[in-house]
């Protein structure tokens, strides 16, 4: 399977991209801890989003036809960068969708920040399979409200 990451670009964003990110925002939604406050409207207002200077919208692209098989949201702001959502579409989980989105988001908040920026996250505290991905990537818990837990990686 190859992918390719990109930012997500509102002008051209086709229906079926739209369909898309619809299609793995529902099946992620209940996972999300920020969706309230970043994904009603789901993807319309993603791709709305795309064009706001502090936010970074990535969608991995499946190849060769383009189909978007994940995303990740993430607001770039003075305490670095807060991965909002990640998501990658059930059928194509565990094959480093997700990796590849968080790399990808990573280097785009450093190189706009001109300097390397920490990554925090917020995952429901009974959320096994995204505390194990932020786990293995480096992430470590800095603190537990109302079943969520942060996350940050230095
Ligand atoms: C969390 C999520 C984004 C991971 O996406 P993914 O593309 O499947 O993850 P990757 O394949 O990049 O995983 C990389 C590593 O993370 C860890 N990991 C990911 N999913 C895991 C799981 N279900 N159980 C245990 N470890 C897991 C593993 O170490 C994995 O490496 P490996 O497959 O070589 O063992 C995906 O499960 C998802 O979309 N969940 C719903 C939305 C959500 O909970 N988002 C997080 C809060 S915003």
């Amino acid at each position: 399977m190859s992918i390719a990451i990109a930012r997500l670009d509102a002008d051209t964003a086709a229906p079926e991209d739209v369909a898309a990110l619809d299609r793995i925002l529902t099946g992620a939604r209940a996972s999300i801890v920020r969706a309230g406050e970043h994904l009603d409207g789901a993807a319309e207002r993603l791709s709305e989003a795309a064009s706001d200077s502090e936010r970074i919208v990535l969608v991995a692209r499946l190849a060769p036809d383009g189909t978007i098989i994940g995303l990740a949201d993430g607001v770039l702001g003075a305490g670095g960068l807060t991965i909002a959502a990640i998501a990658v579409d059930l059928a194509h989980r565990r094959r480093r969708v997700a990796h590849a989105l968080l790399d990808a988001a990573a280097a785009a908040g450093s190189a706009k920040a001109g300097e390397r920026v920490s990554v925090t996250a917020g995952v429901h505290s009974d959320n096994a399979a995204a505390l194990a991905f932020f786990a293995a990537h480096g992430f470590v818990p800095s603190g537990t409200q109302g079943g969520v837990t942060e996350l940050v990686r230095a």
